[in-house]
């Protein structure tokens, strides 16, 4: 049986208020959930340590870094390393999102040293990947994202690999309210597994949680949820609204 993830990503949202009464909503309505269906919450790092001590006591919900830095320590002003929030109670850190790539010019090799960072320090790294339109267009999709994966995680060892959640996120999907079809969000997270298993074997491959991202919502979730090689979500503007989040919850427990 594989892992299940519902993560919340607030991007560049709410205040420290806004963001303690949304978790507070959450975990007033949180259904039951154990080692295989956790739910995962990335606030900004200015959230961090509240959100940790909201969430201390339930067990299978972690907070997240949307981000780290590529070096341990120094001076990198700005910059946040992976050991600070180690030591902030972070477990995971969103890794490779579309929006540092593009924005933030973040290359193959700094993703790559971001990844380690987090390893070394025994978090555990949601590694995003998924292509713009114009590839898809071309319906050059899957060789881009190999190519994603080819650059940064096949550089990892197997041992390594356990502590990767792959998250599938079309550009084009993220945050248009133009979510990938059922059938193409299932055909790619299939082709992301058939990419780790060239690399790793079928193990790895089959153990590793592939989660979908773009406009995934309260509305659209039991449908993506429901394909065999989708293991959850990487949710955005959904995740600011508890009511929302929940339901999301609900439909990865009852895929
Ligand atoms: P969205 O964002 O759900 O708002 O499309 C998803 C993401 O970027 O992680």
């Amino acid at each position: 049986m594989r892992k299940k993830i519902v993560a919340a990503n607030w991007k560049m949202n709410l205040s420290l208020e806004e963001g303690k009464s949304l978790v507070e909503a959450i975990v007033a309505g949180l259904p039951e959930l154990n080692e295989m269906r956790q739910v995962v919450i990335a606030p900004s790092f200015v959230h961090l340590t509240q959100t940790a001590s909201q969430l201390d006591e339930y067990d299978h919900v972690q907070v997240a870094a949307q981000n780290c830095a590529t070096e341990s320590s120094g001076a990198y002003t700005g910059e946040v390393s992976a050991a600070m929030l180690q030591s902030a109670g972070v477990h995971t850190v969103i890794i490779g999102h579309s929006e540092r790539r593009e924005y933030f010019h973040e290359a193959d090799d700094q993703l790559l040293k971001k990844i380690h960072q987090a390893l070394n320090n025994n978090m555990q790294v949601i590694f995003c990947c998924g292509e713009p339109l114009p590839v898809r267009d071309a319906g050059k999709e899957n060789e881009y994202v190999a190519g994603q994966i080819e650059a940064t995680l096949f550089q990892l060892t197997d041992d390594q690999m356990k502590h990767i959640v792959v998250a599938y996120e079309p550009i084009w999907a993220i945050g248009t309210g133009r979510t990938a079809s059922a059938q193409q969000a299932q055909a790619m997270h299939a082709h992301i597994r058939s990419v780790l298993e060239r690399k790793f074997g079928a193990d790895t491959a089959q153990r590793t949680p592939i989660l979908y991202g773009g406009s995934c919502n309260a509305q659209n979730a039991v449908e993506l949820f429901a394909c065999g090689d989708v293991d959850g979500g990487l949710i955005g503007g959904a995740s600011l609204k508890a009511d929302a989040f929940l339901t999301i919850i609900n439909a990865m427990l009852q895929s």
